[in-house]
């Protein structure tokens, strides 16, 4: 499987800094390797290298990156970009095309996305053709991306760890 990243775009610190960070958790979650961040906000990279830490895995943030930089030399490194946005193609008929066309750069936005944006992009895919966010497009997309393997995947070198249980809390680590 290719890898996919996750460049998050339209950042404001003093109001996104949650949303933001529960991109970056999202994306972990379901199987992406590292999010870009265009915006100067460190907070966000050291509280999910926090969670890195303890729950393992590889997941990187990297803080105050240009978009279209960050866009440009994916593409130059033979990536394909895909911009979740409810204006594009239905996610439905592209996810088969995308899943075979390469390592991948996934971009959200936060409040308005710069029109550049649309055209520098592979692909404009929308998640539903409804308005959402950003974590439930980008939850919805990798999981249609990843078929569901990611779903049970594990984290080489987690110091914390669940084991399911039908009841109560069993977690290890602490
Ligand atoms: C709060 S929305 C922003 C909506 C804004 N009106 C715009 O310019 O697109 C923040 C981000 O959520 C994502 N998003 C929201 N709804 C979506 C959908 N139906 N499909 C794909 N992505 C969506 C997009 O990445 C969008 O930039």
């Amino acid at each position: 499987m290719a890898r996919a990243c996750v460049l998050r775009i339209g950042h404001r610190p003093e109001r996104d800094q949650r949303v933001t960070t529960h991109v970056a958790l999202t994306a972990r979650a379901l199987g992406a390797d590292g999010m870009y961040l265009a915006a100067n906000d460190p907070g966000i990279k050291k509280s999910v290298d926090s969670v890195v830490g303890r729950w393992g895995g590889e997941f990187f943030v990297e803080n105050n990156v240009s978009w279209r930089r960050c866009i440009t030399d994916w593409k130059v490194r033979g990536g394909t970009v895909a911009h979740l946005t409810m204006y594009g193609l239905r996610m439905t008929d592209v996810i088969d095309e995308v899943r075979d066309a390469g390592d991948l750069l996934v971009v959200v936005g936060a409040e308005k996305v710069p029109g550049d944006v649309f055209g520098l992009a592979d692909y404009n895919i929308s998640v539903t053709t409804q308005p959402h966010s950003e974590i439930s497009s980008l939850a919805l997309f990798l999981d249609h991306l990843f078929e569901g393997s990611e779903l049970n995947r594990e984290y080489p070198d987690a110091l914390m760890r669940i084991t399911p249980s039908a009841r109560g809390k069993m977690r290890n680590g602490e």
